[in-house]
């Protein structure tokens, strides 16, 4: 084939590949492969410089650095829109724009309000020409050669393009690799950042387009600034037919509503999802969907009375430290607490928050007194972010570490290079209440709330897990806030718990590092405790998705001889599950499987699990020894060893066949 018709090929699957990962949710092709292609088209590019083209893939690795940059004008300003910070606001907003309707409620489109940083995108003829930033709303940065580089913005759109069109829409830089680059720069000793949308505006904002290139950012469209040769009715319309022409739009975040209690249903399921997004929300934006109802309706000075964006409660506030202390939990690892005056925070009222490690306290350079910002992200304990310096009076106080354990005495051991001390007594009270309330918790007993473990633990009732399937009913009963039925319900509880399944036991034992997640991986893969009791650290690193931290951590927990016997006391008790549904001489007997991609059908650990009830084995890396690679589509390094080892490699489709067969 020759190097012009080849040239155009790659640059249509790459396009096309782009389009299916950020636009359809649906990926075509792994990122290596990805990669294969892009530098085969880029070596193809260099060797025939005449097939260059402004709308090639490999555009997206950066054009050269700048000094500055350019400013442009907006053909239509960018505005913001007015917030509603109460549902009592919203509904003030909403009365309104129903009698500026004509009094008949109209259709309304809601949408989340992405955190980021907003920028306008210039399409003249489907090809990208301009981009920039929002600036004051009249005038923008020139960051084209930035915006380029962000591999879910098409440089060319699909089908037939317009004669021109101006899109909008928020940069965001993703928070799991927020998090990511952050623990990695932390790691090195180096900066972080603040957040994901300073982080995000700032690497838009980066002189040399090459660092842009180098950062994972995201882009959602959800507007529209002056438009040629297309016409839209309204806004869904509008970013449905922008989604076929290969754009990222809100269009797959979109609802409808008409009345107010649609609406506010849609603020609130956003409102309890916002943590399980790729992209950090701060409301949702309410806006009329019909073009010609939003034109009738027109604008305030700076923003349209069509829309308006309805905030979450702010996760973020400052209010003062009061005092320090410091908290011991049950793995023994002793946190400073601050002790706050109490503040609204996401929806509670806050009056301590964590400060994760002693460490962050002189990083963070808090000292009691100062005035602090504390956030709640979901569910989450609240923290300290850092101190407001401007704002210290010279009465601050230094906070210190107390060298004993504030709960038993005992000096504390802090070894070189941890983050945290921990109090070494393992029959420190702090820490047997934790565990036990753990392990209460675990194995969904919730009648066993603080003040009565704090008070078995105080009055020497209970030493262990095991101490708790001996109680009796009297001295139950006499205990504050007890009584004979109490006391009898929590007698039940115990027995009930007793008949459990192998995942929970593991997960309640409380081993540091081990989660419901892992004790699951651990219960499928070795289907019995005596066997995980006598694993070896290789043996443990063979579970899917326990690294070499965990295994260290389970190895240590059962070689204490402590621990061993109470595991011993516990099925003594009578604490029992149903054997593993693994079939002796299964067809998968002696099988080892790696699964690797993503898999559609059902999840990974679905499939983990169904091997392992066909007497195979999942485990989480490649060897000679594996039978079986599953790899879906974004397979990575693991699907490249198997083709090198010669491995069989099935595909999700092939699997299912299997387990049917
Ligand atoms: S529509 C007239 N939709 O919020 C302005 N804006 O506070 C129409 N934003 O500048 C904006 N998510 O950058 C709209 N789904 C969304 C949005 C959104 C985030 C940003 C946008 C705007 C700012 C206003």
């Amino acid at each position: 084939m020759d190097a012009k018709k080849r040239a155009a090929e790659l640059r249509e699957k790459l396009t096309d590949a782009s389009y299916r990962y950020y636009v359809l949710d649906d990926p075509s092709m792994s990122d290596a492969q990805y990669d294969r292609l892009f530098r085969e088209l880029q070596e193809l590019e260099k060797v025939h410089p005449e097939l260059a083209s402004p709308d090639s893939p490999t555009q997206k690795i950066g054009a050269p650095p700048r000094d500055a940059f350019r400013t442009v004008r907006h053909t239509v300003p960018m505005l913001s829109l007015e917030n509603a910070m109460e549902d009592s606001e919203f509904t003030e907003w909403y009365q309104r724009a129903v009698e500026a309707a004509g009094g008949k409620a109209p259709e309304f489109v809601v949408e989340p309000k992405m955190d980021g940083t907003a920028v306008e995108v210039v399409y003249r003829d489907g090809l990208l020409v301009s981009g920039s930033t929002r600036g004051d709303g009249e005038v923008g940065e020139d960051i084209t050669d930035n915006l380029k580089t962000i591999r879910a913005l098409p440089l060319r759109l699909k089908g037939k393009a317009p004669e021109r069109l101006e899109v909008r829409g928020e940069v965001y830089f993703p928070v799991k690799d927020f998090e990511k680059m952050n623990e990695e720069l932390a790691a090195r000793g180096e900066k972080t950042f603040a957040n994901p949308r300073n982080t995000a505006a700032g690497t838009l904002r980066q002189l040399d387009p090459k660092l842009t290139a180098a950062r994972p950012l995201r882009i959602v469209i959800h507007g529209l600034g002056e438009v040629k040769g297309i016409r839209f009715a309204a806004h869904e319309e509008s970013m449905k037919r922008l989604a076929e022409m290969g754009l990222p739009t809100c269009a797959k975040h979109l609802a409808r509503g008409t009345t107010e209690e649609e609406i506010r249903a849609i603020h609130r399921k956003w409102l309890t999802g916002r943590d399980k997004l790729a992209f950090e929300v701060d409301g949702v934006v309410v806006k009329v969907d019909d073009f010609r109802l939003r034109e009738e309706m027109g604008f305030r000075t700076r923003s349209p009375r069509w829309a308006i964006a309805w905030k979450f409660p702010p996760r973020e506030e400052v209010t003062q430290i009061v005092d320090m202390t410091v908290s011991v939990g049950r793995t023994g690892a002793l946190t400073p607490v601050a002790e706050l005056k109490p503040v609204a925070l996401g929806g509670v009222t806050v009056s301590r928050a964590t400060l994760n490690n002693p460490g962050l306290v002189v990083k963070k350079g808090v000292k009691i007194g100062d005035w602090v910002t504390v956030r709640r992200a979901g569910d989450v304990i609240p923290e300290v972010v850092g101190a407001v310096t401007s704002r210290r009076t010279g009465k601050e106080r230094d906070f210190e570490m107390p060298k004993k354990c504030p709960v038993c005495g005992t000096a504390v051991s802090w070894p070189e290079g941890e983050a945290i001390p921990r109090c070494p007594n393992i029959s420190c009270p702090a820490q047997v209440k934790g565990t036990l309330f753990h392990f209460t918790h675990a194995l969904g007993m919730d009648g066993f709330g603080e003040k009565i473990v704090e008070q078995l633990v105080e009055k020497g009732m209970v030493k262990d897990a095991a101490d708790l399937y001996h109680l009796e009913i009297k001295p139950l009963a006499e205990l504050d806030r007890m009584g004979e039925k109490s006391a009898k319900n929590l007698l039940d509880a115990l027995e009930q718990s007793k008949d459990t399944t192998l995942e929970k036991f593991i997960g309640a034992l409380g081993i540091r590092l081990v989660g419901e997640s892992t004790a699951r991986d651990l219960a499928n893969h070795f289907g019995d405790v005596a066997l995980l009791m006598d694993t070896t650290v290789d043996q443990l690193e063979d579970v899917p998705e326990v690294g070499a931290r965990v295994a260290a951590e389970i190895r240590s927990y059962f070689s204490a001889p402590a621990n061993r016997r109470l595991v011993q006391r516990l099925l003594e008790a009578g604490l029992h599950w149903p054997k593993p549904k693994r079939t002796e001489g299964g067809k998968f007997q002696g099988k080892k499987f790696v699964f690797t991609g993503e898999m559609t059908t059902m999840s990974r650990r679905e499939a983990e699990q169904k091997v392992a009830e066909l007497g195979g084995k999942a485990a989480s890396s490649v060897s000679k020894a594996t039978d079986f690679v599953v790899a879906g589509p974004n397979a990575g390094s693991k699907l490249d060893k198997a083709k090198q080892l010669g491995l069989k490699v099935l595909s999700e489709k092939e699997f299912v066949e299997l387990l049917r067969s």
